[in-house]
This record gives C-alpha cells, structure tokens and sequence, in this order.
C-alpha cells in the first residue's frame, strides 16, 4: 500500500511521521520501501543516522523528485512517502498514485486552515484514483486545561470526506530525541508516553501488521 504522509505546512511533523512509521513498520517484518520527495532530505538524513549508528532494521530509503513515481508504484510491501511543497511537481505526482494520505495537523486555526487547502489541491490531482485521507493531530499539548487541541480536533472531525483518528500524538520531546538519534520513538524508551501513543496510532493505520509480533 502507497501511503504518502503529506501537509501543505512546513513543520507539521510529516517526517517524524514518515520515520516512525517506516521504523515500525519494520520493526515488525514488513517489507518496507520510503520515498524522501522533499527537498529538505529530512527523512534521508535522520535514516542515514540510523544506518550509521548501526540500528537496525533497517528500510530502504529512495530520494529524488517526481521521477521516482514509476519505481513508487512497483514496490511490492509498504510504501511511505514523505513529501514537502518545495517540489510541487513531486508532491502532485505523490498524491495522485497514493492509496492513502495522511495528514498530520498541528492544533492551531492557521493549520486548520492550510488543511483545508491541501484537501482542494487532493482533489485536484487525485482524477484517476481517489485515496483514502486521514487526519489527525500532531504536537498536541500535554496539558488537558489547553483546549485547543480538542478544538483543532473538533474542526478536522467537520472536514468531509477524510478519516478522522481520534489517536493524537502530542508534543514531547522524546520525538526531538529520538530523531536526532535515528531511533523510533518507541525504540527509545518503550514504556513512554510517546511509545504508546505511537504504537496505538500506527496500529490503527496498518491493523494487520499490529496482530504481528514486533521484534
Ligand atoms: N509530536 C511532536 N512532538 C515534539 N516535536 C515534534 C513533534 N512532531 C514533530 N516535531 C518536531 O518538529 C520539527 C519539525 O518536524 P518534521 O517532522 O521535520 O516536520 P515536517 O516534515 O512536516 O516539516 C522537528 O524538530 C521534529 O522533531
Ligand atoms: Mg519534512
């Protein structure tokens, strides 16, 4: 399945998104190809930082531009597809073979509203083929008297046609962390916060591969 992990907005926590799932999605035995399409190479980087540290699994990783749309649609196994506004010509082509697009969105109205746009330009491009979109809310707060996450939520809940997932995952710094040391989230410290949430959210994305046993 192509998933494209994408937001108009830089910032969002696309690529966090796309390494952690690229990483549990190893983790637990599947074939795992992601695709880095944002010039920014973030994804390239912090999987390179894995692979010289010498964690493992490792997944293979494939930067470029919208030429790498044909080899994206050959893999067999998962795909995850990180992709920026830098390279509009690679973000169109991205959602246009995607299966699915998830939307991570940080809880503010500014994002709200940039999701919105970015669901007019999924429209646009997706002609052939309609993906499944999801959304939720990245870099939550912490504190429960924050309401505005619960709000952001709520706006994203009226949104038609998309997915909502209910499973938040909220500003820590274990995400930080673990980036800058090219672990999974839930590699880091397996009995956080963080671990949980992400390992709840990404089993709701892939619920087959969650029945299997992670390493
Ligand atoms: N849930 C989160 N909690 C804390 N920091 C986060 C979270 N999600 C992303 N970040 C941080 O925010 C910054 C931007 O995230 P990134 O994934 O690179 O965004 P994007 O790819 O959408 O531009 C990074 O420093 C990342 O570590
Ligand atoms: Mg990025």
């Amino acid at each position: 399945m192509i998933t494209v992990i994408g937001n108009l907005k830089g910032g969002s926590g696309k690529s966090t998104v796309a390494f952690n799932l690229a990483v549990w999605l190893a983790v637990h035995g599947e074939r795992v190809s992601a695709f880095d399409l944002d010039p920014q190479r973030t994804l390239t980087d912090v999987a390179e930082v894995r692979s010289d540290e010498g964690y493992t699994p490792l997944f293979s990783l494939h930067y470029g531009g919208a030429d790498l749309v044909d080899e994206l649609t050959s893999k067999s196994g998962e795909v995850i597809v990180d992709v920026g506004t830098a390279d509009m010509e690679a973000l169109k082509s991205a959602l246009s073979v995607a299966d699915r697009i998830v939307i991570p969105v940080p809880p503010s109205q500014a994002d709200i509203w940039s999701t919105q746009r970015f669901l007019t330009v999924i429209d646009r491009v997706t002609t052939q083929k309609k993906p499944q979109i999801c959304v939720f809310v990245n870099r939550a707060d912490t504190h429960h008297s924050i309401r505005e996450s619960d709000e952001a939520e709520e706006a994203l809940g009226e949104l038609d046609g998309v997915t909502l997932i209910h499973n938040r995952l909220h500003q820590r710094t274990a995400y930080r962390r673990s980036f800058s040391e090219g672990v999974g989230v839930f590699e880091l410290v397996p009995w956080s916060k963080a671990s949980k949430e992400f390992k709840s959210f990404a089993g709701i994305l892939y619920p087959e591969t969650r029945e299997k046993k992670g390493k």
